[in-house]
């Protein structure tokens, strides 16, 4: 990375990111058998979705968060890799703790998902785990995905949480009993509505993988320009 630039808080969650938080994100998915099954899951489903994908020679990894997926993306040795996030203290930890002969593989910088700093078409695909979920409004979402779809020259790997399944029906009950208390930090889509704002984007939907299927709200879909 070359320059350390504020990052970019258009989205009220993107705030949270400092360095503390940074550092405990990455810890997160090492301790406790549940985070670490659910790590695990992620990367089967990513490198699913990655073949379904064509296993893309270019790969934007945004937000690339700690590089929790950086050695599965660079698994294939001919691949191009390029790893973006909106907070300069993720991609220190990721650069950090990862191991050197992988960071040395990507290309980091610190970019916004609503307004990337890349040309059109730069990569093959972009792969995006655990933002969406994040973002509230509709018009934010398609923001994004309209970004990606600038960005993409061919497919996007994106995770999200949706209904249909044991998780989804609890997370509607505690959802409920907070709506009062406090403001939503994420949010959980009906499948219909999510697959209707990748056609509105441009995308069709190549397929989908469940991280336990009926169980977990974790989906990865993977889309490909139209
Ligand atoms: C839950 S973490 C996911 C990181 C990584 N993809 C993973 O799964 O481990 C969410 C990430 O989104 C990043 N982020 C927040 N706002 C963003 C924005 N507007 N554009 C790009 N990244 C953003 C945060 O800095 C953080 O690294």
């Amino acid at each position: 990375m070359t320059t350390i630039k504020k990052p970019v808080t258009e989205l009220e969650f993107s705030k949270k990111y400092d360095r503390e938080h940074s550092l405990n994100y990455y810890l997160k998915h090492q301790h406790g058998f549940r985070h670490r099954l659910t790590n695990w899951r992620e990367h089967v489903m990513a490198c699913k979705g990655l073949r379904l994908a064509g296993n893309p020679q270019s790969v934007l990894d945004i937000p690339c968060g700690a590089g929790r997926f950086w050695s599965l993306l660079a698994a294939d040795p001919d691949r191009i890799l390029y790893a973006a996030d909106n907070s300069p203290y993720m991609l220190e930890t990721a650069a950090r703790f990862q191991p050197a002969e992988i960071v040395s593989r990507f290309k980091c910088f610190q970019t916004s998902a609503i307004q990337i700093d890349l040309p059109d078409t730069s990569v093959d695909c972009i792969f995006c785990m655990r933002l969406l979920h994040h973002i509230i409004k509709e018009d934010d979402r398609l923001a994004i995905l309209r970004e990606f779809h600038r960005v993409s020259r061919d497919t996007v790997c994106l995770s999200i949480w949706v209904d249909g399944n044991l998780q989804a029906k609890r997370r509607k009950k505690l959802e409920r009993r907070r709506r009062r208390q406090k403001p939503k930090n994420r949010t959980l889509l009906a499948r219909e509505t999510a697959e209707k704002e990748y056609h509105r984007a441009g995308f069709r939907i190549l397929g989908h993988f469940d991280l336990a299927p009926g169980i977990s709200m974790w989906r990865l879909y993977v889309l490909k320009k139209t």
